[in-house]
């Protein structure tokens, strides 16, 4: 056969191969909203660069009618492309082959190019669509999961790793996604779950639906599985692009510099934080009228709202900004969002990424629930992760910094390189009101006017500690700044800090409390 015709037959094969699992199985697949494997990566991928292998591995499974049976590329797709001209890796599940379930060849066509990324220090981007475990291929999927799990722990902190969940994505293949660092979302597209319906309702008799036990919403919103969500496929491939341009492609890297620019005007930082210590506001509105073009990529916006955490670029430099967010439960610390904190800390500090810290909170949750669901534990990874991270830390107090609020909100005691606080902010074990009830309860209790005694007390106590005087004095606060002044103070310290070499006591590894 002359070399022409070989190429001809090589583009058959290529063209019946890339046809997945066929017209109906195609149809059925666009019927549900969803893209077939090849059209998501090139949504994903700058157009034209995606390099495609293993597309010709077969399967060699035989039990269960498996033997002779085709499943084009077993139901994988995996390769490499650019996403703004930088090279990444990527994945994507085939659920018109055989529901996109995972035999044994493709959990090794998903390891090979897992371990392509990590060698090669580029992004990895794995796209679920499966009905998980191939169950014909019995032990040798369960085996192809652990191989996966294992190569997501190797390159946890070493290259970003993200995960779109854009089908079902149903028992131990959840813990994939889980072990990443991104997982994004898509309305009525994504299911993610340990046990599905089925089995809730003959272990338990009780019946709900996909959506409701594993839909884009509830891992979004109560969760906390899900760090990005979107309304369609095609928006949440841009988001992802999007992330890709503001974190380094691997914990060698910073993150690609761009061009400096200043914040939007209508971001006015003088009129976003109301005085009066009780009227709440977003804190978005202050991380945008710092960042260069008021540019801000929000995490996990849909959980724990009441910290607010993020990548935004400051002269060009990408940060992560954790910010308490005074509009939801007045920005209180509480167990999910210090999980949320602290993992986007280990993130950022893994990845070279500063952390601009923005404080402004009444301090932790009380209440049983709280106590009970182990906000002890919880809050300790927030310590935890700002105390471990080597990374610049930069903590500017809006306004209210009390109790083990102001330590774990990246103080100067867990090692933050800049505090700074502005004029309003007040610095105290616990707000006014609580500590002259304590301290002074004899006194009230006793006076002729207690009411009376318990404003005079209260006053004394907000002249004395509401203020950064007292912190500033002891030099836990670099400097009281106006707050116009607050972009300028954090640029300086960003490039001041921008050769830091910080060390930390050799060990094979910390145990933080999980
Ligand atoms: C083999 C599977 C499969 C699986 C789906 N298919 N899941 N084949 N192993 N796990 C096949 C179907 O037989 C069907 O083949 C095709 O894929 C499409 O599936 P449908 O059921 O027609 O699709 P749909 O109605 O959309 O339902 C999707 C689904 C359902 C909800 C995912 O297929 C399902 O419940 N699958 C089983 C899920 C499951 O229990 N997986 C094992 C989890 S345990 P044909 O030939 O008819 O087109 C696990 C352990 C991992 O994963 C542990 C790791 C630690």
């Amino acid at each position: 056969m002359a070399l022409d015709d070989k190429i001809l037959e090589l583009e058959e094969k290529k063209a019946r191969l890339s046809h997945g699992g066929g017209e109906k199985a195609i149809e059925k697949q666009k019927a549900l909203g969803k893209m077939t494997a090849r059209e998501r990566i090139d949504a994903l991928l700058d157009e034209g660069s995606f390099h495609e292998y293993d597309m010709f591995v077969e399967h060699d499974a035989r039990e269960f009618g498996m033997q002779g049976k085709v499943l084009p590329g077993d139901g994988v797709v995996i390769g490499t492309g650019t996403v703004a001209g930088n090279p990444i890796a990527v994945f994507a599940q085939d659920f018109t082959v055989a529901g996109g379930s995972l035999g044994l060849m493709h959990a090794r066509k998903i390891t090979k190019i897992m371990d392509y990324a990590l060698n090669m220090r580029i992004p990895l981007v794995g796209i679920n669509d499966s009905g998980g475990a191939r169950i014909q291929e019995g032990v040798n999927a369960l085996a192809g999961y652990g191989e996966i799990f294992f190569r997501n722990t190797m390159a946890s902190g070493v290259i970003p790793q993200i995960s779109v969940i854009l089908g079902p994505c149903a028992g131990g293949a959840v813990y994939s996604p889980a072990l990443t660092d991104f997982v994004f979302v898509v309305e009525n597209v994504s299911k993610m779950f340990i046990t599905g319906p089925e089995v809730i309702k003959t272990v338990l008799g009780e019946e709900i639906s996909m959506e409701e036990l594993g839909g884009a919403r509830v891992h979004s919103e109560l969760t906390g599985n899900a760090h990005f969500y979107a309304s369609s496929e095609a928006e949440c491939f841009g988001q992802i692009r999007k992330l890709l341009s503001v974190i380094p492609h691997n914990n060698t890297e910073k993150a690609a510099k761009a061009v400096p620019k200043a914040p939007q005007q209508k971001y006015d930082i003088s009129k976003a934080v109301p005085v009066d210590p009780s009227v709440p506001y977003d804190v978005r509105d202050v991380i945008r009228a710092i960042t260069d073009e008021s540019d801000f990529v929000e995490v996990m916006e849909l959980f724990a709202g009441n910290i607010v955490v993020g990548f935004g670029r400051i002269e060009g430099e990408t940060v992560g900004f954790v910010a308490n967010q005074p509009l939801v439960l007045a920005g209180v610390l509480d167990c999910d969002s210090s999980d949320k904190a602290a993992r986007f800390i280990r993130f950022c500090d893994a990845f070279n990424i500063p952390i601009v810290t923005l404080e402004d909170l009444p301090g932790y949750l009380p209440g049983i629930d709280q106590e009970h669901a182990g906000v002890i534990r919880h809050g300790a990874k927030m310590l935890y992760a700002y105390s471990e991270a080597t990374v610049p830390k930069i903590t500017v107090i809006l306004r209210k910094a009390y109790g083990g609020g102001y330590i774990a909100m990246n103080s100067r005691h867990l090692q933050a390189d800049f505090v700074f606080a502005w004029p309003n902010a007040e610095i105290a074990v616990m707000g006014p009101e609580g500590a002259a009830n304590i301290i002074f309860r004899k006194e009230i209790k006793e006076a002729e006017d207690p009411a009376a005694m318990r404003q005079a007390r209260i006053q004394e106590y907000k002249d004395k500690f509401a203020n950064p005087y007292v912190a500033a004095a002891k030099g836990y606060v670099d400097a009281v700044i106006a707050p116009a002044d607050t972009r300028g103070y954090v640029a300086h310290a960003l490039k001041v800090a921008a050769g830091k070499i910080a060390s930390r006591p050799a060990k094979k590894h910390g145990i933080p409390p999980f």
